[in-house]
């Protein structure tokens, strides 16, 4: 049985994912931060589509310690795959940025998905093949003014990938990036409509992007086909900012 987990399964992405992959055939861990009905209620869904998959609810929060990202990876099952898809940013000028909340986009976005992928590694590589996807952004190579500090958390996710991808290639472990463009989820929500609709003249495919648009990438990378793609970050951004 092929298992995943996909960290931020609850996000407008995640779900997408999660649901693209259940009926792919994979077993999953739903990690949730806060929304646990919202997790629960995928589980219920999929359960009923997909009876001989597991799926199983997972919570944490990625500003936990390093002795509680011990004990949450210590309680897993093997895992096939790792999907980061959790996320969180902030529109404002640095100089306004509340300093707790540089340290929180830091650790959410980039320096705890390195600690778990540090901690996950071992379980990874006992399988004939593995895979890890991070959710990048297109900012992470066409830095946002307004996101800062979000933007260079993404650049920083898609160096980490190249660079450890060359470290476990030789285990058949892919390490690669899914950097989207704007989809249309919570974490746009916070943009006015005026600006959302300057964003949509700007992308030369005309709209934001689908849960689905992004979903089907991760799909293919997860597939035990794409084997000879490491360390890449693919841009999926309808042609904006690249
Ligand atoms: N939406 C876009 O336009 C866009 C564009 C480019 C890149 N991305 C990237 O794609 C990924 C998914 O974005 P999305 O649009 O799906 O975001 P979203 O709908 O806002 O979902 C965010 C996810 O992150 C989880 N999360 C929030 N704070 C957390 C914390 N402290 N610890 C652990 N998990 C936490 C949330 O869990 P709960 O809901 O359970 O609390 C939720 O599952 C992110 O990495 C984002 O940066 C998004």
């Amino acid at each position: 049985m092929k298992r995943a987990i996909v960290f931020g399964a609850t996000g407008g992405i995640g779900q997408a994912i999660c649901t693209d992959l259940a009926n792919s055939g994979w077993s999953l861990y739903l990690h949730y931060n806060q929304d646990e009905q919202k997790a629960s209620n995928m589980v219920q869904r999929y359960s009923q589509l997909y009876p001989q998959q597991d799926f199983i609810p997972i919570k944490l929060s990625f500003l936990t310690d390093n002795k509680g990202l011990m004990e949450f990876v210590n309680s897993l099952l093997p895992i096939n795959a790792v999907v980061f898809s959790q996320g969180i940013t902030d529109y404002t000028f640095l100089s306004d940025q509340d300093l707790n909340k540089i340290d929180q986009l830091v650790q959410v976005n980039l320096n705890t998905p390195i600690k778990l992928t540090s901690l996950l590694e071992s379980l990874l590589i006992k399988n004939d093949f593995s895979r890890i996807v991070y959710l990048g952004s297109v900012y992470g190579g066409n830095g946002s003014a307004l996101e800062a500090v979000y933007s260079s958390t993404k650049a920083g996710l898609s160096r980490f990938a190249q660079s450890y991808a060359r470290e476990v290639a030789s285990a058949n472990l892919t390490v690669n990036v899914i950097a989207p463009g704007a989809v249309d989820t919570k974490m746009n929500a916070l943009l006015s409509s005026e600006t959302m609709a300057e964003v949509k003249e700007e992308i030369p495919l005309g709209r934001l992007a689908k849960g689905t648009d992004i979903s089907y990438w991760v799909r293919t990378l997860l597939d035990p086909n794409a084997n000879y793609l490491t360390g890449q970050t693919i841009y999926v951004s309808g042609g904006w900012l690249i």
